[in-house]
């Protein structure tokens, strides 16, 4: 199989293509598809050309941890839980996320998330109980990854300096729903850097891979809205 990857040396580099052969298992992940290409230290392109190692960012390989996120054959995707034998297409093609700045190869900075949540203020502090009834959807939100595959397919995030999107979305109402002295301001918050911007396309649905319902997180944070003026 022939595996294309674009290639970029540094966050100031030009990224480039290359393409290597891949005569492993054809069981393997996408991840061991790049451990096979990597094992040697001087590896080769199809053509021959020796060149570097693949940069590529992994810590579980097993879907907890969000950090192969990649995009594989044009759909996001992480690459541990991504199997070759599943893919339609004879070639096997991996690009970087677009929406986060390249550091090398397939590595690249999701900083951002993390950052937009601090400035924020998204931490539950003192948790305040909340309705048993939401505990099912508390629970699934908290397993977002932070992977970012959700902003690749996004209409509307682009670099997250104002619409942060549905990995920011989901961490509001779990804030909201477990500290009522904060949700007034996670309600101003998510008005700004979410309620505003979205437009329901919910691609990020498709492609996330804890399958969270942030329609479920965007219906219960309007709820809170109109709850709370009845009780104004
Ligand atoms: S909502 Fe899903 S796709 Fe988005 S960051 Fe969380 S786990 Fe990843
Ligand atoms: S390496 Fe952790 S999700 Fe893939």
């Amino acid at each position: 199989m022939k595996v294309r990857i674009l290639r970029q040396n540094s966050p100031e580099d030009q990224p480039h293509w290359e393409t290597f052969d891949y005569n492993g298992p054809e069981d393997a992940s996408v991840a061991a598809v790049l451990d096979y290409i990597n094992y040697n230290d001087d590896i080769e392109t199809d053509e021959g050309k020796k060149t570097s190692r693949i940069i590529w960012d992994c810590s579980c390989l097993q879907g907890i941890c969000g950090a192969c996120a990649i995009v594989i054959n044009g759909r996001p995707a992480l690459a541990c839980e991504t199997f070759i034998r599943d893919l339609k297409e004879d070639v096997l093609v991996l690009r970087p996320l677009r929406k986060f700045p390249v550091i090398r190869d397939l590595m690249v900075d999701r900083s951002s998330i993390q950052e937009n949540l601090k400035k924020s203020g998204m931490f539950i502090g003192e948790y305040s109980g909340s309705d048993e009834r939401e505990h099912d959807h508390q629970y699934s939100v908290s397993k977002c990854l932070k992977c970012g595959l959700c902003l690749e397919v996004c209409p509307n995030y682009i670099n997250g300096k104002t619409f942060f999107g549905a990995a920011f979305a989901n961490d509001c109402y779990v804030v909201a729903s477990r500290n009522s002295a904060k949700s007034d301001e996670i309600r101003k918050t998510y008005a700004e850097h979410f309620g505003s911007g979205c437009s329901k396309s919910l691609s990020c649905m498709d492609v996330c891979p804890m399958k969270i319902q942030t329609i479920a997180s965007i219906a219960k944070m309007n709820r809170m809205k109109s709850r709370n003026r009845k009780s104004e």
